[in-house]
């Protein structure tokens, strides 16, 4: 390789400078292309045949012009096929697993990338767009490598846009939105840590060391595609990092479908990463002149361990991608768990007198609302059929958004657009709509079947089901959108000869929708659902303020759930009710909903004197404090697995605020606090006046009556004794610079 520096173009600098910057490669030179955020770089590297490698990934350097000297550190290179391409093709000299595999228009298999060009334009004073030009020197065929960087959240979104001008169709059999390459230069390893689940059991955490070969998360699924798997990872180097030590990449596609994520370690100890679509029955045919452009894969990483890469990821959510991630959320009183499907208009009208004796926002009616010709009484009809049940509800939603306003309330509403049952007259009229194979019996997820969103006139009617609502209530103030059915038997009447594109043009088709309904309603509230966590990425989440985490309301099974996807997810996009699950007393129960967007789904009435106040008074203290809960920074201080208490805590931007949550996690005997838990993120000089709020009518301060003033220095070097134990299972100290 010759090593002749040409070019070394940190973004960084460029930013500073002109807008848009081009480079093009002269023959034999090197051109070095660092990708650079506040703290992290990604350095792209041309070799002597034009190829572009990804050469680092990690902690920026000071001296910029030395990114050009890394990859001769490495002696890795020899004739076998490992390289660290920026986009490994296959079928050509590149040997490792594929980011794209393709069947040329003329049935040749073979595809070689090489470096041409690339631009760097400012979106603003903190994003940053990189292009990446690679094309085929054989076949007109090429790739654009997309790197969106978030500067201040060291956060980057890459995608890539394919494209070729054969004289014919071109089969995309392999399409990755991203393919990323650490380098192996440790003898730790890399970690991973992923995450299974099912319903009611969401974010299962796993973390082992991977060996060599490959390793694939995947889903195929096709909706509620995260049921059993997640494509969001945590890659350690060198060993498992710690909330606030040690090396960590974390990523996660931007896609609501099929995904898969590849992790191949080669022989000489380098990491892959290739992560996109799930390629499983997805081949996809692209017309010359055609862009197929892929979804993002989204990541970060921190020098400084699990804790830093999460608040970043959290403050970019909150900043860039969820809907009003910086400002507002409803709390509400759902019926889902006090009623299911068994209520009618004056039960309604009790509840939504119960919402304001509560004192939270919103009444938000859940599923049962609809259909006529099969009433929807059951989880067996009716999906498909959206017109209010004339026996339950007479005068229509309307009246019932004109009842809550009467009551001071806020009405919203339960949706699950992309469904049908077999038992409505919408699968009568329009069986074309339904994703089923012509010739096999229908097998079915919770008695329904998926709608064909490749369809557009399937797109308009989905559309049409959250445009009437609020066309027809213009006062609706949120919706709830569940999708409880995987898809089984894939096949669109629409897509004709085209059903291996059935699963990409089924997300892009939702997407589309969700585009219409934000366009439209750019504001309001929506709660991404799906028969618990099985749709939690940011594809989606892009289009919703908020998510429903798990059906698993067992507050003591959320402290673990909440915890996992706080490593990715923001506090202000999950939803936690308070519910009868679980054995804990309702104040253990409302502590750990505080811990995010907090709901009630309860008997109002049927709770105690006492248990109502303590709720009502919890619920101005959550007033007081969800401003930091929702936008401050989060700091994880004790893990649910390692402890017998948890404790959360969350800080305002200048540190004048926190709030620490604490939670017993076990029942064995002598279980509690034993050691103070350091705090984190205060300032060390400011002093910090420490109360326990929520506290159950007739009783004390679990912390006594003496001065709870302290330092944040020695909050943050001594830490605090929460005195969770068996006689106090939650405790939930509010903190106030004085
Ligand atoms: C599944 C959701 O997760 C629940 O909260 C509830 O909305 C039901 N669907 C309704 O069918």
């Amino acid at each position: 390789m010759r090593t002749t520096q040409r070019k070394t173009l940190p973004l960084g600098l460029l930013f500073a400078g002109s807008m848009l910057l081009a480079g093009r490669a002269a023959a034999q030179d090197v051109t070095t292309i660092p990708v650079e955020t506040q703290h992290n770089a990604i350095v792209l590297q041309t070799d002597a045949e034009k190829h572009l490698n990804m050469v680092y990934l990690g902690a920026k350097l000071a001296n910029t012009s030395e990114y050009s000297r890394i990859q001769k550190m490495y002696k890795q290179a020899d004739d076998s096929g490992v390289q660290n391409d920026v986009y490994t093709p296959s079928g050509s000299a590149s040997l490792g697993e594929p980011a794209i595999t393709v069947t040329h228009a003329d049935g040749n298999k073979s595809l070689n990338l090489t470096y041409v060009s690339h631009t760097v334009s400012k979106v603003d004073d903190d994003i940053s767009l990189l292009v990446v030009t690679l094309k085929d020197p054989v076949y007109d065929f090429e790739v654009k490598l997309y790197y969106k960087t978030y500067f201040k959240e060291d956060v980057t979104e890459q995608w890539s846009v394919i494209k070729h001008n054969e004289k014919g169709v071109v089969t995309l059999n392999k399409y990755a939105s991203a393919n990323l390459n650490l380098k192996g230069n440790t003898t730790g390893g890399f970690w991973l840590k992923q995450y299974h689940g099912n319903w009611a059991m969401e974010v299962q955490p796993e973390e082992a060391r991977l060996t060599h070969g490959i390793k694939t998360i995947d889903s195929k699924l096709g909706t509620r595609a995260n049921l059993y798997e997640h494509s969001m990872f945590a890659i350690s180097l060198d060993k498992p990092a710690t909330e606030d030590e040690g090396k960590v990449f974390y990523g996660a596609m931007e896609w609501s479908g099929n995904f898969r994520v590849d992790f191949e370690l080669d022989v000489a100890n380098n990491l892959k990463i290739i992560a996109g679509i799930n390629n499983a029955a997805s081949e996809y045919h692209l017309k010359p002149g055609a862009e197929f452009t892929t979804p993002a894969f989204l990541y970060t990483y921190s020098d400084h361990g699990k804790g830093d890469a999460s608040r970043k990821l959290q403050s970019w959510a909150r900043k860039y991608k969820i809907v009003d991630g910086e400002g507002s959320r409803l709390t509400l009183l759902n019926n889902w768990e006090s009623t299911y499907f068994d209520f009618n208009e004056s039960k309604l009208a009790g509840l939504l007198k119960d919402t304001k004796k509560l004192g939270v926002d919103l009444f938000l009616l859940d599923d049962g609302w609809f259909g006529n010709s099969h009433p929807r009484n059951g989880d067996n009809a009716g999906l498909g059929d959206w017109q209010e049940n004339k026996q339950k509800l007479p005068n229509g939603i309307s009246s019932l958004v004109k009842e809550a306003q009467a009551n001071g309330v806020k009405f919203g509403i339960w949706i699950e657009p992309e469904m049908v049952n077999p038992a409505s007259d919408l699968y009568k009229a329009h069986p074309d709509w339904v994703i089923k194979q012509p010739n096999r019996p229908e097998k079915y997820f919770r008695n329904q079947l998926v709608l064909d969103l490749a369809n557009p006139k399937v797109q308009d009617f989905v559309f049409g089901v959250v445009d009437n609502l609020f066309t027809k209530n213009p006062d609706l103030a949120y919706i709830k959108w569940d999708c409880n059915a995987v898809i089984y038997n894939a096949y669109s009447a629409y897509l004709k000869k085209d059903q291996s594109h059935i699963y990409v043009d089924y997300v892009n088709g939702l997407y589309n929708v969700l585009k219409r309904v934000r366009a439209k309603y750019p504001k309001v509230p929506l709660m991404l659902c799906s028969g618990g966590g099985g749709r939690v990425d940011y594809g989606a989440l892009q289009y919703f303020t908020e998510f429903w985490p798990s059906d698993n309301t067992d507050p003591l099974e959320r402290v673990f759930i909440q915890w996992e996807y706080s490593f990715f997810y923001p506090a202000i996009t999950s939803s936690n009710h308070v519910t009868d699950w679980g054995k804990q007393p309702i104040k253990y129960r409302v502590d750990v909903a505080m811990m995010g967007k907090m709901g009630f789904d309860i008997v109002i009435g049927k709770l105690s004197e006492n248990d109502l106040s303590f709720c009502q008074s919890a619920l101005k203290n959550y007033d007081a404090l969800k401003d930091v809960i929702w936008h401050g920074d989060q700091y994880r201080l004790a893990s649910p697995w390692d402890n017998d208490a948890a404790s959360i805590m969350y800080v305002n931007t200048d540190k004048s605020k926190a709030v620490m949550f604490n939670y017993l996690v076990n029942n064995r005997y002598g279980s509690g606090s034993k050691v103070p838990v350091r705090l984190k993120g205060l300032d060390p000089n400011k002093k910090y006046r420490v109360k326990e709020i929520n506290l159950y009518p007739g009783t004390g301060s679990v912390l006594g009556n003496e001065d709870l003033t302290f330092t944040g220095d020695f909050l943050m070097n001594v830490g605090i004794n929460p005195e969770a134990s068996a006689y106090h299972t939650s405790v939930v100290l509010q903190l106030e610079a004085i």
